[in-house]
């Protein structure tokens, strides 16, 4: 199953996936670009899709989706935690209720869906976690306050989950993709910092196929291309205010 498969990453992450011959649960708030994607794949691979409409940061629609997959009653080897969205602004600027909605996606549904799925995953004789995270989970971003700490406390969640199932046969990896040419930076107001981000932007073909390959290798953490990786590593090495400042520079509102 991936979430958030309308656009973006995940509709090339439920591609690749279509690409290796598994069956697709797709889900997102878009229903014409649900229905699209799953023609798609209809046509130009031999897998089986079905799809669901609904907003991941309601958790009545966390239910709902739950039911819907008991009662498909099909196997699930992969779960795919990528929906997500990103907020810029001064934390005391941006509405509460807005980043609290964004949290109950970022982290709640993951959560939730991880915890629901996990039985089902149980059953495979070797099944998949991929939660979509960011190079922002690797430090403090001032104006992406929230959105930061949401995939720091995804990759955490992670890091911890995979070790707690590491004698199962259910793999948990963490992606964490730098810019990448999607729909992103338009939901989270950042079009003044597209044209810097365009000059980093991998496109989600590119992270989706790196990101399948590091899942199915078992990789604990995918950092997609030289650069992320670079920075997600230089992090370690000095101290946070140091990142901080440059991180606050850069994005500053
Ligand atoms: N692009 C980047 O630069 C970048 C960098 C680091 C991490 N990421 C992460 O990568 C993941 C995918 O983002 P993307 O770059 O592919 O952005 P995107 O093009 O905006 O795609 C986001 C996906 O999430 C779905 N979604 C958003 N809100 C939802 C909700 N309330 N309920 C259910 N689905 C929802 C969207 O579908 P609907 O709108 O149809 O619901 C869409 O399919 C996110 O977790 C994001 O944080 C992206």
């Amino acid at each position: 199953m991936v979430t958030g498969a309308s656009r973006g990453i995940g509709r090339s992450i439920a591609l690749v996936l279509a690409e290796r011959g598994y069956n697709l649960l797709i889900t997102a708030r878009s229903e014409n670009e649900l229905s699209d994607l799953a023609s798609l794949i209809h046509t130009n691979y031999n897998v089986k899709t079905h799809w669901l409409v609904c907003d991941l940061s309601q958790p009545e629609s966390v239910k709902n989706l739950v039911l819907w997959v008991n009662q498909l009653d099909i196997p699930i080897a992969i779960l795919v935690n990528n929906a997500g969205y990103g907020l810029w602004g001064k934390f005391e600027e941006l509405s509460l209720a807005g980043q609290l909605e964004m949290l109950r996606l970022n982290i709640d549904a993951v959560v939730s869906l991880s915890h629901h799925l996990l039985p089902l995953l149980h059953q495979q004789q070797q099944a998949y976690i991929l939660n979509v995270a960011s190079t922002a989970a690797y430090q403090a971003v001032p104006t992406l306050a929230v959105y930061a700490a949401s995939k720091a406390a995804v990759l955490s969640f992670s890091r911890a989950l995979r070790y707690e199932l590491r004698k199962s046969s259910v793999s948990v990896s963490c992606l964490s993709p730098g810019p990448t040419d999607t729909g992103f930076a338009a939901r989270a107001g950042m079009a003044k910092l597209a044209e810097l981000a365009a000059k980093f932007n991998m496109s989600p073909d590119e992270v989706a196929k790196i990101a399948i390959k590091g899942m199915f290798n078992s990789k604990a953490e995918i950092v997609p291309g030289k650069l992320n990786k670079l920075s997600a590593f230089m992090v370690r090495l000095v101290s946070k205010n140091f990142v901080e400042g440059i991180t606050g520079r850069l994005y500053d509102k």
